[in-house]
């Protein structure tokens, strides 16, 4: 498989993703899965699985056989397998997933889109997999607001660097992208909520060692940063967030949006 842009920083250890990232999503999961109505009985694609925190959640309500998941990051797809035996792990991309046409009952990208470099063809390859009336959902956080941990990092990364690539710029973070996309993709019914959840962290440290796996566009802007400019950023991230002397938690809330594939008497192109 040829190298995925969007995934040159996930080629990292499950344990050092979920330090980073997998301490939302792992709680994220169950809501989105609540939210997108994964029930037993159905068969589920996972996009973009990653260590497989969704994966989790779908193999608890629909057993090992009724999950496939796919992620182009190598070490994410061992490790996915590694933590759900029986299920189906496979490496590739959204724009092109490893799926037969019209075989899933759901397929659900968590946190994933807005690393895809070509979202449109995401959109009608999870379209082309879906069973007449199935279900697609995914979900993005709202980087602008709703993201605590990386809110108060872009904050303080651009009090000092004020061309630091903040993440709020990015695609489908704000209401109604995610929508749009699916409805361009022909998706029916489609509608948005907002899903909110938390983490703990024991220490500003705790916060800190997580960026410095250099996971996502935080990570690798802390890790390529000269040591004394990366000094400067741990400073004023402990600044922005109060100068924590103890354990703290932080809030993210992400954006989803669902839709249905046309029943098959109304199944044609968008
Ligand atoms: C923030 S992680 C989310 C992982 C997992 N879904 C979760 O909720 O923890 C983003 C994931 O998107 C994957 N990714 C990046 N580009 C992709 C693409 N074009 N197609 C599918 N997945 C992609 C990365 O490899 C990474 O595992």
């Amino acid at each position: 498989m040829d190298p995925v842009e969007g995934a040159a920083t996930f080629q990292r250890s499950g344990a050092e993703y979920d330090a980073f990232m997998g301490r939302y999503s792992r709680s994220l999961a169950t809501l989105f899965a609540d939210w997108a109505g994964v029930v037993a009985g159905q068969s589920a694609l996972d996009v973009g699985c990653g260590p497989g925190a969704l994966t989790g959640v779908l193999v608890q309500r629909l057993g090992p056989g009724g999950v496939l998941a796919c992620d182009p990051s190598e070490p994410f797809v061992q490790e996915c397998r590694a933590r759900h035996p029986g299920v189906d792990v496979r490496r590739g991309r959204a724009e092109q997933l490893p799926c037969e046409d019209s075989s899933r009952d759901v397929v659900l990208a968590q946190l994933v889109l807005h690393f895809v470099s070509d979202p449109e063809t995401a959109a009608a390859e999870m379209r082309r997999v879906l069973r007449p009336g199935g279900t697609v959902a995914a979900c993005s956080w709202d980087f602008a607001q709703g993201m605590a941990m990386l809110r108060h990092f872009w904050d303080a990364a651009t009090s000092l660097d004020p061309a630091a690539p903040d993440e709020a710029a990015l695609r489908f973070g704000k209401e109604g992208e995610l929508a749009e996309l699916f409805e361009g993709a022909g998706f029916q019914q489609t509608s948005e909520t907002t899903l909110e959840v938390t983490s703990s962290y024991v220490s500003f440290d705790d916060l800190w060692s997580g960026f410095l796996a250099g996971i996502g566009p935080a990570g690798q802007y802390a890790v390529t940063r000269p040591r004394d400019q990366q000094d400067a950023l741990r400073r004023a991230l402990f600044e922005q967030l109060g100068s924590p002397d103890g354990p703290f938690e932080l809030r993210a809330v992400a954006r989803a949006a669902r839709g249905s594939a046309p029943p098959a008497s109304a199944a044609t192109s968008p």
